[in-house]
């Protein structure tokens, strides 16, 4: 177990968690990291900490730098428990260190633990004076909880920015230079379209306080350091916020005998002609959080299901309270599927689209079997109907 310094006297002690494949739904097949960093200056700061089963890898890093009993502050930039997990331990360990957090950071450690220690609270601009160094506070609520707060230091032109900016990845390399950084960018846009996208409003925002701060590297709490690829997820960032959609049509369905999986075959090949790239995702094979990767930029999205005991099929129904909780912004859809004799389905899927306040194409449904007369309908109808929207755009 070492400590990576990241900037001169800050240092990444944090854990990684190489086995996780399930984070509360959204799967990590690349495991995660919980990053804390420890500033050393005339005090000494703990930004945050790792999950409760990680903290004894934590404690093995802060000791290879200081003795724990000489950290100073706490600083709780979030709550929730990946962060703040190790809390109450490493709090045992330096009981004279004063926590700072935001206002609602403190009901949230109220509510989880009780701690002895003194905890202060901070708002936006305020400042503390390390030494040579100044942690200076911004507050942005609900990316993504209601506590949520970044820690900027200016003469290390270093944003530790939480939860925004992280990615999935189990990595002993802290640093993104040491990365392809294709690979990170996918990642941070899974994390984006799975955690962050109801919140893009939010991430607005916060995006124009960043843009006001002298940075040259942000440190998340999960995942590797962003130095090599600054700009460039910080304009992924500002595009995936503002619903910034490419020529992407993503085909999302279930099927029971093969006709809806035949629809969505015909879909897609009208969207192809007209030279959109096509993601095709069939709902027993894929999971949702990967199928919320591909929702992120595409311009439509399909979802198919036959009708099941005058339902959708139960991956779809999943998917789609999924997507709906998440909310996609600036998205245009289009519901589809076969049926036998009642057909709830796709008018089931229209409605969930009607809540999620899309731009709707018409619903394409198929009696039993899609013969070839039915599919050249099917193409030719809707592919006038996708020339009209975007005509009336
Ligand atoms: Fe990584 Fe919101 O916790």
């Amino acid at each position: 177990m070492r400590a990576f310094e990241i900037k001169k006297d800050v240092y990444w002690v944090g854990a990684v968690d190489w086995d996780i494949r399930d984070f509360h739904g959204y799967k990590t097949p690349r495991g995660t990291t919980y990053n804390s960093y420890l500033i050393c200056d005339e005090k000494t700061v703990l930004v945050d900490t790792v999950k409760s089963c990680k903290y004894e890898e934590m404690l093995k890093r802060i000791k290879t730098v200081i003795d724990p009993s000489e950290i100073d502050i706490l600083i709780v930039n979030h709550v929730e428990m990946d962060h703040s997990g190790s809390l109450p331990l490493i709090a045992e360990e330096c009981p004279k260190a004063e926590i700072i957090t935001s206002p609602n950071g403190l009901k949230g450690l109220e509510a989880h633990y009780d701690l002895k220690n003194e905890i202060k609270t901070v708002k936006t601009g305020d400042r503390v004076k390390i030494g040579i160094n100044e942690v200076n506070f911004v507050l942005i609520p609900m990316v993504h909880w209601p506590d949520s707060m970044v820690s900027y230091l200016p003469a290390r032109k270093l944003l530790l920015s939480n939860d925004a900016f992280g990615q999935h990845i189990a990595t002993s390399r802290v640093l993104s230079d040491d990365h392809s950084l294709g690979i990170l960018f996918e990642e941070a846009a899974k994390y984006y379209a799975n955690i962050v996208l109801p919140y893009s409003s939010q991430v607005r925002k916060a995006m124009e306080v960043v843009k006001g701060l002298d940075i040259d590297m942000i440190a998340p709490s999960h995942g590797v350091v962003w130095q090599e690829g600054l700009d460039e997820i910080l304009r992924l960032y500002d595009g995936w916020s503002s619903g910034k959609t490419e020529k992407e049509a993503l085909i999302v369905y279930d099927t029971m005998w093969g006709t809806t999986a035949r629809m969505a075959g015909e879909i897609g090949e009208v969207f192809e002609k007209k030279g959109f790239s096509i993601s095709r995702a069939d709902l027993k094979n894929t999971h949702i959080s990967d199928v919320m990767l591909k929702a992120l930029t595409a311009e439509y999205i399909a979802v198919g299901s036959p009708t099941l005991n005058r339902e959708v099929m139960p991956t779809v129904s999943a998917f789609l309270s999924y997507m709906r909780g998440l909310r996609p912004i600036n998205k245009k859809t289009l519901p589809f599927g076969s049926y036998g004799w009642s057909g709830e389905s796709v008018g089931l899927i229209e409605e969930t689209f009607k809540k999620c306040g899309t731009e709707m194409l018409k619903k394409k449904r198929v009696r039993y079997r899609l013969s070839e007369e039915k599919a050249r309908e099917l193409k030719e109808q809707l592919s006038e109907e996708i020339d009209q929207l975007e005509k009336a755009e």
